[in-house]
């Protein structure tokens, strides 16, 4: 105890124990459980670089960004070769155990407004499915169609482990083998003021917070859960926000390009849906490529456009990636020297004042640490890009209201089944803006995607009336 205080001490960061001797017993072992995981030294360096520091490490020429390359989706998949060759091999390779799902469902979701775990939330037209029941269903339904059992790891984090622990279990792993999803916490950071004094959130603790949907490459390695992986055979890991309902979690083609790419990280591009939408920007800088953050690429070039009159960075990132398992070691081992950068956000956190009184700030009172998964793109051999058609790849749930939001997801699901049943020849009445009339539902056990839709809907010998309702 003496030896960690004066650690604090030399540090700089004496006063969490400023209550210290006024706590019970189980308090103080509490606290110091706590100080034991802060690495004073981290978090010296990051206060130097990222509060500090007068000079923006991070500055881009922007006059060296190029457009990252990517393998664009062809008018028709199952004519084109190149994407029939990644998808037959894609296949073999789900159907050898070689491919896990992985969802990060660690953050706080404080944009949604929703008080509980975000993967709870109900997002289905009809249904009203939750978020973690769709996924699951896709992957249940992978399993069942190329006959293999597919791991799932959730990443959770010290605020929404137990409860989302709970539903899984309420709802009977939704079908899922139990010991087939593999839950593990994200790492915390200290969160500090603006002087680099780490915030006490009581007088018995300090302010941890997530470490960032980047912290589930160290997440995975300290937990075992890569382990796990490795005993499985397993070395594609498909990575998934919880956020996006649409996603194609389990998609051949994809796993395909990944491997015949020798791709240590790949990532799915949507093209942006306007010149200025909210996306990270796939882009290659100095020969790597890399995601340039919207609010980090001035409008100018967010607007650029080729002689076709296209889009020039239309390579929109919708953090859908394979992760190769050898490279989230490299990256999340202890033994590697390259790792993730940390970026700082500002945020308002909870703390005591200096007479020991909580407060919760009205507006930004100091910083968080978090880590980015797409900062791991450039430090990645030969990463690959394949397009994706947003209709059948995204749809998020961020915001309460507006863009991205519960009832843009709804509308989007309503389309895309309207989509798949116009390709079988049934009309769907729609609104001004092409969003079906009624509520339809397709469960990704019946099909989760155009091709298996086709196929499922023309073995139905009873074809069901499209209406109100409507699900499959
Ligand atoms: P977001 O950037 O949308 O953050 O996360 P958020 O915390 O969920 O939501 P807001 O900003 O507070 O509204 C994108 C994805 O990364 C995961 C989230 O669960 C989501 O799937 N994430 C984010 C983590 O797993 N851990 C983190 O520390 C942060």
């Amino acid at each position: 105890m003496q030896t960690l205080k004066q650690k604090f001490i030399d540090a700089g960061q004496a006063h969490v124990f400023k209550y210290f001797d006024s706590l019970t017993d189980e308090e103080k072992s509490a606290l110091l459980a706590q100080l034991e995981q802060v690495d004073l030294d981290e978090l010296k360096s990051l206060n130097d670089e990222l509060l500090f520091s007068k000079t923006e490490s991070t500055a881009i020429d922007f006059t060296k960004l190029q457009p990252a390359e990517y393998a664009p989706l062809p008018a028709d998949k199952i004519s084109d070769a190149k994407w029939q060759e990644a998808k037959k091999i894609g296949e073999d390779a789900i159907k050898a155990g070689r491919l896990g799902a992985f969802v990060v469902a660690g953050g706080q979701g404080t944009r949604l407004g929703f008080n509980a775990p975000k993967g709870l939330y109900k997002v289905t037209p009809v249904k009203q499915k939750s978020l973690f029941q769709v996924f699951a269903e896709k992957i249940l339904s992978a399993s069942k169609k190329y006959g293999v059992s597919i791991p799932w790891l959730v990443m959770t984090s010290h605020i929404n482990d137990a409860p989302t622990r709970a539903f899984f279990e309420e709802n009977n792993f939704f079908g899922l083998n139990k010991n087939d999803v593999i839950f593990f916490k994200q790492g915390l950071m200290p969160a500090v003021d603006y002087n680099g004094k780490i915030i006490m959130e009581s007088k018995s603790k300090i302010a941890m917070t997530p470490d960032g949907h980047g912290g589930c490459l160290r997440g995975m390695c300290r937990s075992g859960a890569i382990d796990e992986l490795k005993k499985r055979g397993v070395d594609c890991i498909s990575y998934f926000q919880v956020d996006n309902p649409l996603v194609n979690i389990i998609d051949p083609y994809f796993v395909g390009f990944h491997i015949l790419g020798k791709s240590e990280m790949s990532s799915k591009m949507i093209a942006k849906a306007y010149a200025l939408e909210k996306v990270g920007h796939f882009c290659t800088l100095d020969g790597k490529l890399t995601v340039v953050e919207y609010s980090d690429l001035p409008n100018e070039y967010q607007e650029m456009v080729d002689e076709n009159g296209k889009l020039k960075f239309i390579a929109g990132s919708v953090a859908i990636h394979i992760l190769d398992r050898n490279f989230v070691e490299k990256l999340g081992g202890g033994a590697s020297d390259t790792k993730l950068p940390f970026h700082r956000a500002d945020k308002k956190i909870p703390y005591i004042d200096e007479n020991g009184n909580a407060v919760k700030p009205e507006k930004p009172n100091g910083i968080k640490f978090e880590m980015f998964v797409f900062d791991a793109l450039p430090m990645a051999n030969s990463p690959i890009i394949i397009e994706g058609f947003r209709g059948d790849e995204f749809s998020p749930v961020k915001n309460a209201e507006g863009l991205d939001s519960p009832l843009t997801c709804k509308n989007h699901q309503k389309m895309q089944v309207a989509r798949w049943l116009d390709k079988v020849g049934v009309k769907v009445a729609v609104d001004e803006n092409g969003v079906p009339t009624d509520d339809i539902e397709v469960s990704p056990l019946f099909a989760s995607n155009e091709e298996d839709f086709a196929n499922a809907w023309n073995a139905l010998t009873e074809k069901p009336e499209v209406k109100n309702g409507f699900y499959l």
